[in-house]
């Protein structure tokens, strides 16, 4: 279902156009993915899984899990939540082992480009990095599997909170279209979108990276970028848990419900149960009410919540129930989700007999947590550490934001689950070292200005886990050198 009105969001949909879902004529718009114009339709039921057949429907809403795998225009395992729908498009089901596409594609051959520096995601700390690197003189390649710039921001529609040197106060989505702006005017910069990152081989001369373009043919472009040095800040992707039936469609990630809701405009259901009090939990669930939705019940398994005290209250005020020291015990449902079973745990996390409660809803939200996405990053060779405070694996880097791989420097979420406002101060730091690695002159004031104010985005409690995740990584890039 489309939503008509919003209080805060007006969706720039574009032209209307037609497409094909297994034969069938269906219309989405041209500035939606194909994965939120099938939802949209009343599809939920994008793939199978491979040993058991089940049922599997979207879950990330980024390119980040391969749930919505999908034939397209005959070419099969298209993410279709990272494509765009366009007139006359056919999207089919496929058998979970996709076969090879029944045409030969044209060979479009290998070309070669050069940059001084090459970013890779196009979220905040990949959009400040190309800026900062630009404005020393350097020449920046942007890279994005999106057909969008912006990551995360795009979908968050709260004002943000911190310095208003990283624009506290403007909301992600602003943030996101003044970043986009700023980019594309700099004619330093070139920018990838539709394009992923697949590959790192070793150079005489600085960094190879293989990188793939989709055109609208659905055809791909494969390209070897050269670059002096490179800024990966390929982000992060949503937690999953272990309850039955938990692959059910319906059961989404907070995050990927959150794009579907706020970028497409597109409501996955009516009711839902949102599992997990942080932060991501209590917006995503005060935006769900926004658009329209009924919040059945927060379940936090803490004894206390999560997130900021004043995004709790909002949720209060409409009447929510959070109720923490719970957990979601299981889903139910044939095909998609309807209904499911919380239960209270004890301090040992075990389930208490008799607590149970069903929670009549359609969709199930899990805010549990984000894990940084070190696939590219890993295949530099640079050393890659598990840091729990950082959320998961994270490469080593230092106070530059370089990793044990000269050259190669991380930033955002990548680099140790934060938040925005850092994710766009690291990318700074990120551009201007990348750059000076490339030979470019750098001032090295702004760098100092930089992380004094990342120390005080981290000083206060909620920044803690992120101060300690640093100063583990830290002391073990100095054990490495
Ligand atoms: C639901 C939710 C709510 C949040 N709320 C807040 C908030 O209120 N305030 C706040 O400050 N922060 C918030 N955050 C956190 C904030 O969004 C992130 O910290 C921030 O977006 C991280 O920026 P990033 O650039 O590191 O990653 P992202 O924004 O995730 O961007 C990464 C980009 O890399 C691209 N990419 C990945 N792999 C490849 C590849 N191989 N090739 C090419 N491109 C690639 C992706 O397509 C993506 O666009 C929230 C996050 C979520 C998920
Ligand atoms: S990759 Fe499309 S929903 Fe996760």
């Amino acid at each position: 279902m489309r939503i008509e009105e919003h209080p805060i969001l007006s969706f720039e949909r574009g032209r209307k156009v037609h497409f094909y879902f297994n034969g069938k004529k269906l219309y989405g718009y041209e500035n939606e993915s194909i994965a939120a114009a099938l939802v949209a339709n009343g599809i939920t039921q994008l793939s199978k899984s491979l040993k058991y057949n089940r049922p599997r429907g979207f879950f990330c809403g980024i390119g980040k899990c391969a749930s919505c795998r999908m034939r397209v225009n005959g070419v099969p395992n298209v993410r279709i939540c990272i494509e765009n729908v366009r007139e006359g498009l056919e999207v089919e089901t496929q058998e979970p082992l996709a076969e090879l596409p029944s045409r030969e594609f044209d060979d479009k051959g290998i070309d070669t480009l050069e940059c001084d520096v090459l970013v890779i995601g196009g979220g905040p700390a990949g959009l400040c990095a190309s800026l900062e690197a630009a404005k020393s003189d350097a020449d920046v390649i942007v890279v994005d599997e999106n057909f969008k710039l912006g990551g995360q921001l795009l979908k968050q529609t709260h004002k943000f909170f911190g310095s208003k040197h990283e624009m506290a106060g403007k909301r992600g989505i602003d943030i996101a279209k003044e970043l986009e702006k700023e980019i594309i005017e700099n004619n330093r910069i070139r920018v990838f979108l539709k394009s992923s990152v697949f590959g790192y081989y070793e150079s005489d001369h600085g960094h190879l990276f293989g990188m793939a373009q989709r055109l609208d043919d659905m055809s791909e472009k494969v390209y070897k970028v050269k670059c002096k040095s490179a800024v990966i800040a390929s982000g992060a992707s949503e937690n999953f848990l272990v309850f039955p039936n938990n692959d059910l469609p319906g059961v989404y990630g907070a995050g990927g419900v959150q794009t579907l809701v706020n970028v497409y405009g597109v409501l996955p259901g009516k009711k839902v149960l949102m599992v997990g009090s942080g932060n991501v939990g209590l917006i995503v669930s005060y935006q769900l009410l926004q658009a329209g939705m009924e919040v059945k019940a927060v379940v936090e398994a803490l004894p206390k919540i999560g997130g900021y005290f004043v995004h709790a209250a909002k949720l209060r005020r409409f009447g929510v129930p959070i109720y923490v020291s719970h957990t979601v015990k299981e889903v139910y449902g044939e095909d998609k989700v309807e209904g499911a079973t919380i239960v209270e745990i004890d301090k040992n996390w075990r389930e208490i007999p008799g607590t149970e409660k069903r929670i009549d809803c359609d969709v199930v939200c899990l805010a549990v947590g984000l894990s940084p996405s070190v696939r590219v990053v890993s295949l530099t060779g640079a050393d890659i550490r598990y840091i729990p405070e950082a959320g998961g694996y994270v490469a080593i880097h230092d106070d530059c934001m370089e990793t044990t791989k000269r050259g190669i420097f991380v930033a955002g979420d990548l680099s140790g689950i934060e938040e925005a406002s850092i994710a766009m101060l690291e990318g700074k730091l990120a551009g201007l070292y990348s750059a000076k690695r490339a030979g470019k002159d750098v001032n090295e004031d702004k760098a100092d200005e930089y992380r004094k104010r990342l120390e005080e985005l981290r000083a206060g409690p909620f920044g803690e886990r992120g101060r300690i995740a640093k100063e583990k990584i830290r002391r073990l890039w100095k054990e490495c050198h």
